[in-house]
């Protein structure tokens, strides 16, 4: 299979995980006789026709002839590289990859690894700086969020100084180069580096994997503009991510809909009063990669826009997108002056499914 990956590890790897397992995590499967079947991960379609036979370990897709094991299945639907895929099954198989196999992780995977330890390194800085600042704790709270809601999502604070970051990262001897190359710090016509997020309630954006991709940065102190994001990165596509992902997935999963919003802190409203399944779309106008990410999960889609002008807008783009890509989609526009946000802080779980109800297509009642 691959010159370099020893021929046992491969096997035990596969002997360990069930392709069910890990296919779920993707596509929405339901048991359908002796196989799974659910809408393929890999083409547009509208009726199931992937299938993955648990006995034999593999899965086929009858529509688009996309087929494999569990590793090949992996390496598509993330897009990870072979060794990658490999490692991060041996990892759930609790299978140990023999040092001396450090031959077959190239290089490449060894940077993109060390830009994850970054970003995982910097939330969890900025996580800790919050619990140490009166003012940006005070904002939060503010806002209405829970210290439970702040914990679980890591939010946290860029610091007040200008070099708070550089001066973490530099002491533990994380590469500068890597962390500008982030977005998390620039660097200054007379050498050195300053942060970018200084002064900012930090929201760490992770995968669907849980590995944090990029930032978002909200001012406190009426600054413009009001929300910073990473700069775009090797990690972080802002088009193809959705805050709140990583939790959401299970939940989209589950109640088969996914909703989504448009901002930070409409999703962390959402998901504190337990709307679980939703997602942001840090701003952007949805995309297509949004909503394949979503597919994989469920494709009963309500999108939740604001009333305002950009809403709008937003709105009539998406239609065209919910056509192309074959998803059940419901649009629910928020009353004049509320977000999804204030919408149900002032309306309550209760009052906000009543409105994804009423916004419901009558054919789908
Ligand atoms: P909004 O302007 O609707 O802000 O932007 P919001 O989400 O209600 O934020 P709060 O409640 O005032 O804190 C929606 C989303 O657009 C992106 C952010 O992801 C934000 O959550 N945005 C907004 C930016 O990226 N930059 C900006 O300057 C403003
Ligand atoms: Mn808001």
């Amino acid at each position: 299979m691959s010159g370099s990956i020893p021929e046992e590890l491969i096997d035990e790897i596969k002997e360990r995980v069930n392709i069910t397992d890990v296919v779920s995590e993707y596509v929405s499967l339901k048991k359908v006789g002796a196989n799974h079947k659910g809408l393929c991960p890999f083409h547009s379609e509208k009726t199931p026709s992937f299938t993955v036979n648990e006995g034999k370990q593999i899965f086929y897709c009858f529509g688009c002839g996309a087929g494999g094991n569990v590793i090949t299945f992996l390496m598509k639907a993330s897009g990870m590289t072979f060794p990658d895929t490999v490692t991060e099954l041996a990892k759930r198989a609790g299978v140990t990859i023999p040092e001396a196999s450090g031959r077959f992780a190239p290089q490449k995977n060894d940077r993109q690894e060390a830009l994850y330890k970054i970003n995982d390194s910097a939330a969890s800085f900025y996580h800790s700086l919050l619990s140490e600042s009166e003012k940006a704790k005070s904002y939060l709270k503010k806002r209405g969020l829970k210290e439970e809601t702040i914990n679980d999502y890591k939010v946290g604070y860029g610091g007040e100084g200008w070099d708070s970051l550089y001066a973490f990262l530099s002491k533990k001897g994380l590469s500068l180069t890597l962390a500008d190359e982030l977005g998390l710090i620039i660097p200054k016509k007379s050498g050195g580096y300053y942060d970018r997020f200084r002064g900012r309630v930090i929201f760490p954006i992770s995968d669907i994997h849980g590995r944090v991709i990029g930032f978002g940065g909200r001012s406190i102190d009426g600054s413009e503009p009001k929300y910073l994001n990473s700069s775009e990165s090797v990690l972080f596509k802002k088009s193809d991510s959705l805050y709140g992902i990583t939790v959401a997935r299970r939940w989209i999963k589950e109640s088969d809909e996914a909703l989504i919003v448009e901002g930070y802190m409409d999703l962390l409203s959402l998901h504190e009063a337990g709307i679980k399944n939703s997602v942001a779309t840090l701003g952007t106008a949805l995309t297509a990669g949004h909503l394949r990410l979503i597919k994989r999960l469920s494709s009963n889609i309500v999108t939740v826009f604001d009333a305002d002008q950009a809403g709008v807008k937003a709105t009539l783009r998406s239609i065209d997108l919910f056509i192309t890509e074959g998803v059940n989609a419901t649009v629910l526009t928020m009353p004049e002056g509320h977000d999804p946000d204030t919408f149900v802080r002032e309306k309550g779980i209760e009052g906000f499914k009543k409105a994804i109800k009423s916004a419901m297509p009558k054919q789908c009642q």
